[in-house]
């Protein structure tokens, strides 16, 4: 499969929102990123429903929604309402993370898992058959523009040959201080979504970035 790209809105100009949505739609971007926090799984608080439903209006991708909240259980209906397309939990807020990817698979998106840096893919064994993604963070999450986690490499080709030794159809997503310099060594490493937001929002050209996001040489 060709790999996927998902600028990450949380780099965008909140001031100009529509038309950053607008460049995102124009551009060779397959999905767009938003990333929900709550203060307190993170030390940050991004946005909510509101915003996601006016980004909703404008998006013509699919709405790839990162929760970085405590208790997901309890609005995964209304993050459905409110557009999310695929809905990723992070793995250390979920007690019972069976239930939470049945449910959001039931509510008809597709479920995804994130991996905090300190969070061994092993861990996964058990889940990888009920879930349509895994993110792998490669920061910390909670802000954009940090510095991409070098160490990331060796668990995302762990991940990988988890999931193809299993013959499991599961996407693996990367998250954090994704640019152009190290895309192609993550999709070599077996990666099929990059997810970018200062790369793509902090280029003099957006969507060229994307472009070359898109197609890595
Ligand atoms: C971080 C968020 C990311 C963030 C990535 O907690 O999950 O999606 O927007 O931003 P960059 O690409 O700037 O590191
Ligand atoms: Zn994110």
């Amino acid at each position: 499969m060709n790999h996927l790209v998902s600028p990450s809105l949380l780099a965008a100009d909140f001031g100009n929102l529509r038309s950053d949505v607008t460049m995102v739609n124009e551009s060779e971007a397959d999905w767009i990123h938003l990333d929900i926090m709550d203060g307190v799984f993170v030390p940050n608080i991004s946005f909510g429903f509101p915003v996601m439903e006016y980004v909703k209006k404008d998006a013509k991708k699919p709405m790839d929604v990162h929760l970085m909240i405590t208790e997901p259980d309890r609005y995964l209906s209304r993050f459905r309402d409110a557009g999310a397309e695929i809905l990723t939990v992070q793995f250390e807020a979920c007690t019972h993370l069976y239930r939470t990817v049945t449910e959001i698979r039931k509510l008809g998106m597709k479920a995804g898992v994130a991996l905090n840096p300190h969070t061994p893919v092993s861990l996964l064994v058990n889940t990888l058959g009920y879930v349509d993604m895994i993110l792998i963070m490669t920061v910390n999450p909670g802000f954009g523009g940090q510095l991409f986690i070098e160490g990331s490499y060796g668990k995302i080709r762990e991940l990988r040959k988890m999931i193809d030794d299993a013959g499991y159809d599961v996407m693996i997503q990367v998250d954090g201080g994704v640019d152009t310099e190290n895309a192609g060594k993550l999709i070599e490493a077996g990666v099929n979504v990059l997810v970018a937001g200062n790369a793509v929002f902090g280029s003099a050209d957006p969507k060229k970035t994307i472009r070359q996001l898109k197609h890595l040489s």
